[in-house]
């Protein structure tokens, strides 16, 4: 894979305080092209983080995981895209109607223009598994429920999905070419887990159909994260 093609595919999530999230910004200028702001930034500190990170130059992918009655989704998904954040999650179970919705909403954010804030759907949390599922009344097989509701995405004009590396070969697979694929759960080899389980390194991630990988941890807690976001680069680029 080519270097610019590398940075354009690792997101940086960067789960910390508002003053270390603007200093982590303020390293990787120049090196990562995107970072994820998760609900607990975005709660702390409103829209304005996003504000600032686009200031600096990157692609926010604005993971908020929306799930309401579509009217409210509409808005949240309107007012999200008004950020200028590039991406933006919502929850599958919100079913057909919500998912249309928050689309529409970000479509508005664009005032005519064309709509720039993608939308993508989470299927079944990667923290569900089948008992989980059946507690809420879902009997399906978890891998049979994740396909029902990426193709129930992709039917309401949802941009692509969020899954664990694991299941983006099939989500490349029922999805196609266009559709992105965003996956957490990454770690170059040698990485300390943390609390994720089922990983996979970055270049494996790519191989499997992921148009995106998300990594936190191994960058934003590294001594040095500029040269361990530059590893991942630099292993995307020998391996992908
Ligand atoms: O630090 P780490 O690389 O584990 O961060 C992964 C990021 O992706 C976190 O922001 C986490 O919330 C998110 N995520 C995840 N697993 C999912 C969905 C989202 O790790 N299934």
């Amino acid at each position: 894979m080519l270097e610019a093609d590398a940075r354009e595919r690792v997101i940086v999530a960067i789960d910390c305080g508002r003053e270390r999230a603007l200093e982590l910004a303020d390293e990787l200028a120049g090196h990562a092209r995107w970072l994820k702001v998760g609900m607990t930034l975005f709660y702390a500190e409103g829209p304005q983080i996003v504000r600032e990170m686009r200031e600096r130059g990157f692609k926010v992918f604005l993971d908020l995981k929306l799930h309401d009655i579509p009217h409210q989704v509409r808005g949240a998904a309107e007012a999200a895209a008004r950020t200028g954040a590039d991406l933006l999650t919502i929850h599958g179970l919100g079913a057909g109607p919500m998912m249309a919705a928050a689309v529409d909403g970000a479509s508005a954010a664009a005032d005519g223009a064309e709509r720039t804030t993608k939308v993508i759907a989470v299927t079944v949390l990667t923290s569900m598994d089948q008992q989980a599922l059946a507690s809420i009344g879902v009997t399906s097989p978890v891998a049979e429920e994740a396909d029902r509701l990426a193709r129930l995405a992709s039917d309401n004009g949802v941009d692509g999905v969020v899954c664990s590396p694991q299941e983006a070969a099939r989500m490349r697979e029922l999805l196609g070419e266009g559709a992105l694929v965003v996956t957490p759960g990454v770690r170059p080899a040698g990485a300390a887990l943390g609390d994720q389980s089922r990983v996979a390194t970055p270049s494996e991630a790519i191989a499997s159909g992921a148009s995106h990988i998300v990594v936190g941890r191994p960058i934003t807690g590294a001594d040095d994260p500029v040269g361990a976001f530059e590893a991942i680069v630099a292993e995307l680029v020998e391996r992908a």
